[in-house]
């Protein structure tokens, strides 16, 4: 079950948190995995290391906000041989509403979390396409449908994240190419504790409590539960799953109440 034998698999962010839980399950599962990567140095350690462990991962320096960098990688992976799995992971935080989110903020979460996405999907579909198929798996997050606060440019590129899911899933159909995407509640990442350092210094293990919390499971996510369900959902046990959004949120969205 949930083997990727033969499959050659991107991962934006694959080097860290969630996208190093989906690096690793897919490398596992026989996949050949390549991590796009701002962060090339943990990008080739994290390589080495699955390689080290019989896996076959290669580490590519890639800043998925920029066309251009996308498409000289994406299109080079290509060349090689045919890709099969998509997964768009990279993604950046941020605190704040409407009135504190200044619009350096804005452009640099909507590059990152939501053109990066575009730029994956626009370079990487007509490849799929040509191999006959494929399958794309976003990450979204709680955020995308419901009210978080302090969540106003975060949660503005998720919901962007979850409508590009729904349009490729449409679209595509008949490419026979599957699109998904899944929305986490909090996962004990890197990324949690980057942006608790930063938005409260000092505060860091309280709030860190207060948001384990709010999962009425009682903690956060661990990152290899979300690379779990993106094993599965980029497998072919998942054949007849495509537009959908996926919640892994330990009763986030709906037993909160
Ligand atoms: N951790 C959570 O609680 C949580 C919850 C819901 C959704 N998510 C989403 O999951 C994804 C991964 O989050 P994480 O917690 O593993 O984060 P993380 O910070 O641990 O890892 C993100 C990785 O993306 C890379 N990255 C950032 N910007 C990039 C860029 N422009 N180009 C290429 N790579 C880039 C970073 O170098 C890093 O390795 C994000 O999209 C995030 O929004 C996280």
């Amino acid at each position: 079950m949930f083997s990727l034998q033969n499959k050659t698999a991107l991962v934006t962010g694959g080097a860290s948190g969630i996208g190093l839980a989906i690096s690793t399950a897919f490398a596992q599962a026989g996949a050949s995995v390549h991590i796009l990567e701002l962060n090339t140095d943990q990008a080739q350690k994290v390589a080495d290391e699955l390689n080290a462990a019989g896996g076959r991962v290669q580490a590519h320096a890639v800043d998925v906000s920029k066309q251009a960098d996308v498409r000289a990688v994406i299109d080079q992976i290509a060349a090689e041989g045919p890709i099969h799995i998509l997964v768009n992971n990279a993604g950046i935080a941020h605190v704040g509403n409407a009135e504190t989110t200044t619009e350096a903020d804005l452009d640099r979460l909507y590059n990152v979390n939501v053109k990066g996405v575009y730029n994956c999907l626009h370079v990487t579909i007509p490849h799929l396409k040509a191999n006959g198929g494929g399958v794309i798996l976003n990450m979204a997050s709680v955020a995308a449908t419901v009210g978080i606060p302090d969540r106003f440019a975060y949660s503005m590129t998720k919901g962007a994240v979850l409508t590009m899911t729904l349009s490729v899933a449409k679209d595509y159909l008949k490419h026979n190419i599957r699109c998904n995407c899944i929305s986490p509640a909090r996962v004990h990442t890197p990324f949690v504790d980057g942006f608790l350092a930063k938005n409260y210094p000092g505060q860091e293990a309280e709030m860190f409590a207060k948001l384990a919390a709010t999962q009425p499971i009682g903690r956060m996510a661990k990152p290899a539960e979300i690379g779990a369900l993106a094993l599965y959902l980029c497998s072919d046990e998942a054949s007849f799953i495509t537009g959908t959004d996926y919640p892994i949120d330990g009763g986030f969205l709906r037993l909160n109440n």
